[in-house]
């Protein structure tokens, strides 16, 4: 298969329309009591649980570091952790990202920081708003840029030190457009490898570069990138099959995956996305629909991917507003570029 012919999205959940109308969640889940929060997982597998909605959190005060802890520990067991209707502001979703890691990642403002709606460092704007209210429309670089959010991925492989959690906090549905993220569980789906496959994957390392599903995503805009894009994020290697917070195996894979260490850059992606391709299998794929402003997803960046859906001329506004918080563990600066 020549590599310009590989599937790079993929069929998921969405949409899917329930006896209600919407959907919400793939699985109608039943809830449990968890750590004293209602807990909604979302897929329930043969190996490991993926996702759930949390509720019985009073957002309108500071969490207490003893909640934070319990909050921890139920995001390394489902990787994704869903929180509606939460009605917090830029500062206290700041706050809150400070409570789970000592540095969050700094925003490079590729676009300037004068020319973004949000100018707080500490946050990405991931929406489709321009500043003076218009959405971003094609030709503009960050509609171009936007659409390597619509290929699996998970945030940040490229940067030193990675990423650990997003939390993507919405400010405003679309009326008109629709709103939803997809997300894949890479734990289970390295668990379904066959053994020989795991045997082959385990010592690879792979080259992370943002500018590669840049270009994936839009090969004319992202042809070669700018020069300070390019300075402001070199590529990072890091090995494909780690071990997972939760103390799983997991394949750590995103569109942003350039080049296997000792193999050609056509073999690379071959087996790149044969893999994204496995792991995004429905069995492993939930859709989470935004349904109000506040609502928030919380994710786990080294056991999980998930994507944005492309945004399109028509949709109306969607304000949604990202904190990153760094990786302070001993993979998060990956791992030496071995020499060729
Ligand atoms: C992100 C992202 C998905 C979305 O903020 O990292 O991929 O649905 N967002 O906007
Ligand atoms: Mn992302």
């Amino acid at each position: 298969m020549s590599i310009h012919n590989l599937p790079r999205t993929y069929q998921n959940t969405w949409p899917i329309t329930t006896s209600e109308g919407k959907l919400r969640l793939k699985i109608p889940a039943s809830s449990i009591s968890e750590r004293g929060l209602k807990v909604t997982p979302v897929l329930v597998n043969g190996h490991s649980p993926f996702g759930a909605e949390i509720e019985g959190i009073d957002w309108s005060r500071p969490i207490p570091e003893g909640l934070v802890n319990e909050l921890v520990q139920l995001q390394d067991k489902y990787a994704v952790l869903i929180f509606r209707n939460t009605g917090l502001d830029n500062a206290r979703h700041i706050a809150f990202a400070q409570q789970l890691g000592k540095d969050l990642e700094v925003n490079p403002f590729f676009f300037g920081r004068e020319n973004d709606r949000i100018g707080e460092p500490f946050l990405w704007d991931v929406g489709n708003i321009n500043r003076d209210g218009t959405t971003v429309q094609p030709g503009q670089r960050r509609w171009e840029h936007s659409k390597g959010n619509a290929l699996w991925h998970t945030d940040s492989s490229f940067h030193k030190p990675r990423a650990k959690y997003s939390l993507l906090l919405s400010h405003g549905n679309p009326a008109k457009g629709g709103s939803w993220t997809h997300f894949a569980d890479t734990r289970g789906a390295y668990a379904a490898l066959p053994q020989d496959k795991k045997d082959e994957l385990e010592s690879l390392i792979v080259e992370h570069d943002l500018w590669h599903s840049r270009k994936l995503a839009s090969p004319k805009a992202f042809k070669e990138p700018l020069c300070h894009e390019r300075n402001l994020v070199p590529p990072v290697c890091h090995k494909l099959v780690q071990t997972a917070p939760s103390g799983n195996k997991t394949l750590y894979l995103a569109a942003h995956a350039k080049r296997i260490i000792g193999k050609s850059f056509e073999d690379s992606q071959e087996l790149i996305w044969e893999l994204i391709s496995h792991c995004t299998q429905s069995q492993f794929v939930f859709s989470m629909e935004w349904l109000q402003g506040g609502d928030m997803v919380w994710w786990d960046n080294r056991q999980s991917m998930h994507r944005a859906n492309p945004y399109t001329e028509s949709m109306t506004a969607r304000d949604v507003r990202r904190a990153t918080v760094n990786d302070d563990g001993p993979f998060a600066l990956g791992v030496p570029t071995p020499s060729m």
